[in-house]
């Protein structure tokens, strides 16, 4: 794949696709995470003397999150001490005469791209190269640069439209992420402790499978709603409260697959003993065996609780390889943030090398000062979509990039 370091810049119009899309409360962005982690990318090409127009989504139509890039461009104007200039426009007339004006060591942040249609639907390759947006914006640009490693499970003509039209090159971070994801998956250093959490139940399903199949994973670590279902799959009551919730986010259905998955490997994959439940506003820890499970009933589960912490720190100290996606609970409540803080900050201290993230949820890293991890994925879906073994449509469409122009598009390659 193409890499950075190989190619001037020098003048040449740089399309930057970034993943910057953020956790927002009150209409505001509450994580600069993946602006950090874009910043060296960012930093190269303009000293580099690129003419930079960065690209990224924000939400999905119509979700609470879901707003213009103008925020994006502040911030990210900050932590560079350079302006990016918001354009209000994704690939219109306007946007377009902006990136003609573009002087070399100039940037500027397109509209959210899925305020265009055509972003939005999952598209092969062929179809996204025919969209407007590519075809708009092809004519202005020289290269594409792809760091939106958290985006690299979708195929959507800002992701990889481009690929076989200009040579498509990996930002640092795509790069830093693909090795370490690499290194993590593909090592035979035991044992290798899998951690799963959050809500992305069924992707989190699809890596137990794979991993454990492919004998890739020595222990699986469960929490969130993904420690819900299979705590279910075990035979274990959560109380109605609970199935209610589960119910109506369709996650029941997916238990009888968690079965079979315990069918084939059930010592290897450990649920929570005990839970936190809110009692009013309160935390209140219950454990599974206990007479108080009844209260389960009533009362939602937002947290794993204190035994399982230190069952589970027990065996991340010894493992050489953690994986961990999602939160074990509802970190954002302080109240119910001691189970995620507490095995990342175990992973922090294990001497494992780690890899950690889970989209949002790896705000609580910095919330929490949690220092150690190997490295702290910014992807949620798209590291779950790795670990599965599927193939990543950007990863794909950089390879095909490769492949279309390592011998035809190098005239401004360095060496
Ligand atoms: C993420 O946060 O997982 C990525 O930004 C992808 O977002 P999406 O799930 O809305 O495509």
């Amino acid at each position: 794949m193409f890499r950075l370091t190989d190619f001037n810049f020098y003048g040449k119009t740089v399309f930057l696709r970034a993943d910057l899309n953020s956790p927002v409360r009150d209409g505001r962005i509450i994580s600069d995470a993946r602006f950090q982690a874009v910043l060296p990318t960012v930093r190269h090409l303009l000293d580099d003397g690129a003419r930079l127009v960065i690209g990224t989504h924000q939400g999905k139509p119509y979700g609470s999150d879901y707003t213009t890039t103008e925020e994006h461009a502040r911030i990210l104007s900050e932590l560079l001490g350079q302006e990016v200039e918001y354009i209000e426009d994704v690939f219109g007339r306007y946007a377009r005469e902006k990136i003609r004006k573009l002087k070399p060591g100039e940037a500027m942040m397109l509209e959210n791209l899925r305020f265009a249609a055509e972003e939005v639907k999952y598209r092969p390759v062929e179809e996204c190269e025919r969209t407007f947006f590519v075809r708009k914006l092809a004519p202005l640009i020289d290269y594409v640069v792809n760091d939106a490693f958290a985006a690299a499970h979708r195929s959507q003509p800002s992701l990889v439209g481009f690929a076989r039209l200009k040579p498509m090159i990996m930002g640092f971070l795509m790069e830093n992420e693909v090795e370490a994801l690499t290194k993590a998956y593909g090592t035979g250093e035991k044992p290798r402790v899998y951690v799963l959490g959050g809500a992305k139940v069924d992707d989190s399903l699809r890596v137990a499978e794979n991993v454990l199949r492919r004998g890739k994973a020595d222990v699986i670590l469960t929490g969130g709603l993904v420690g819900h279902v299979f705590t279910l799959a075990k035979g274990f009551h959560l109380g109605d409260a609970n199935l209610e919730f589960m119910a109506r986010k369709g996650l029941l259905e997916l238990v009888d697959r968690a079965e079979r998955i315990l069918d084939g490997f059930y010592p290897m994959i450990r649920t929570p003993v005990d839970f936190a439940v809110d009692l009013d506003g309160e935390r209140l820890e219950v454990d599974l065996l206990s007479d108080e499970k009844r209260l389960f009933d009533e009362h939602p589960i937002l947290d794993i609780g204190s035994r399982t912490v230190e069952k589970y720190r027990e065996v991340l100290m010894k493992a050489k390889i953690i994986v961990a996606n999602g939160p074990m609970g509802v970190f954002e409540r302080d109240e119910f943030a001691l189970g995620t803080v507490g095995v990342f900050r175990a992973i922090g201290e294990s001497e494992a090398f780690s890899v950690v993230g889970g989209g949002h949820s790896i705000a609580s890293i910095y919330q929490y000062n949690i220092t150690g991890i190997s490295h702290v994925s910014t992807g949620g879906g798209a590291m779950l979509s790795f670990f599965a073994g599927e193939k990543l449509p950007v990863l794909e469409a950089l390879r095909t990039s490769y492949e279309t122009f390592s011998e035809t598009g190098a005239e401004d390659r360095r060496g």
